[in-house]
């Protein structure tokens, strides 16, 4: 991550430091900033608590999805986020509180019989929530294991009613310059954009998420509606969805704009396949720094290798 006008004199910390001192060092930040969170985010508790879907949660566990590995703890992954809208740091969760997730909508437009404006509070409501256990492994190499609250991709796709001419989804985040910051950033080309096919977007895995940890999101994830692919790399997993086209053509993604040799439209996990600048062999969990063995498709191959036979001439892994 982190592609902008390059300077010289610029290098991320993770750059600069070896990346076990960097990340024991944001442990220990991240220790203090449970504390320090807890007590200057009152505005996330508050706004839990207003939350007009609180009552939808906990939603009952799916249990064909089960983790090779404990959950992240809490406060570790709701404090190391990226959300570039709100900074290029980790620690964004409190300026992302700026965002207002109330009145929320979501148009569905492109290749639909109909397009429509969602009430996110409405759409929630007409779907059935489940929670996830899911892994989700960063292009940075870092990782999590969280257990998500939302509904498949695939019920929304069949509530759209695509045409038969629409091959992918193409998602949107919000922007407004004036709550973040970040997108006032102009070598970035805003707002944050995915996109995926229709194929991989109705594949079981595919999944909107609304909450997390059996509450509603919390800004700093993506409130109020984000996606979880976890058999890509995570900057696939848009957050902060405010529109979802169908589309006949393939969306050019935020990261792929920005970094094409970098960044691909595929980007499904491979521990073979390096990022230009760092291997994908291994992976750290957030909170314990364990470190394990990437894994193909992040494990989930079992879902998802068959969506990609025949498709070797595709940079399927950047
Ligand atoms: N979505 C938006 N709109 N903006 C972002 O900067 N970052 C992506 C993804 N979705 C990002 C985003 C990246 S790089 C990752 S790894 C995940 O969100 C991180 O999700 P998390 O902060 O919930 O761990």
């Amino acid at each position: 991550m982190l592609i902008k006008r390059p300077r010289g004199w610029e290098l991320p910390e993770s750059a600069a430091t070896p990346e076990r001192v960097w990340l024991s060092r944001r442990s220990l930040m991240l220790g203090g900033a449970g504390l320090i969170g807890a007590a200057t985010l009152p505005g996330l508790a508050r706004a839990q608590a207003a939350d007009p879907t609180a009552d939808l949660y906990p939603a009952p566990r799916n249990e064909s999805f089960v983790l090779d590995r404990p959950v992240t703890d809490e406060s570790i992954a709701a404090n190391y986020n990226n959300f570039y809208e709100f900074g290029s740091s980790k620690r964004v969760a409190a300026a992302a509180q700026a965002l207002r997730t109330r009145p929320w909508t979501v148009v569905i437009d492109g290749l639909v019989e109909e397009e429509r404006t969602l009430d996110f509070d409405d759409l929630i409501r007409t779907m059935t929530l489940e929670e996830r256990l899911y892994r989700l492994r960063c292009v940075e190499t870092w990782a999590m294991a969280v257990p998500w609250t939302g509904f498949p991709l695939a019920d929304l796709v069949a509530m759209a009613r695509p045409l038969s001419s629409a091959r992918y989804l193409r998602f949107e985040t919000f922007l407004d310059p004036e709550v973040a910051r970040g997108q006032r950033q102009t070598w970035y080309s805003w707002p944050y954009v995915e996109g995926v096919t229709m194929a991989e977007a109705t594949n079981e895995l595919a999944f909107l998420v609304t909450g997390v940890y059996g509450k509603p999101l919390a800004n700093q994830f993506g409130a109020p509606l984000r996606l979880a692919l976890p058999w890509k790399y995570g900057f696939k997993s848009i957050k902060s969805i405010v529109r979802i086209s169908f589309t006949a053509e393939r969306p050019v993604s935020f990261w792929e704009r920005q970094g094409p040799t970098e960044y691909g439209f595929w980007a499904n996990v491979n521990p073979e396949v390096p990022h230009p600048r760092w291997s994908q062999a291994r992976e750290r969990m957030l909170g314990t720094d364990e470190e394990f063995p990437t894994q193909l498709f992040n494990g989930y191959g079992e879902w998802v290798a068959g969506l990609y036979a025949a498709m070797e001439d595709e940079p399927l892994f950047m």
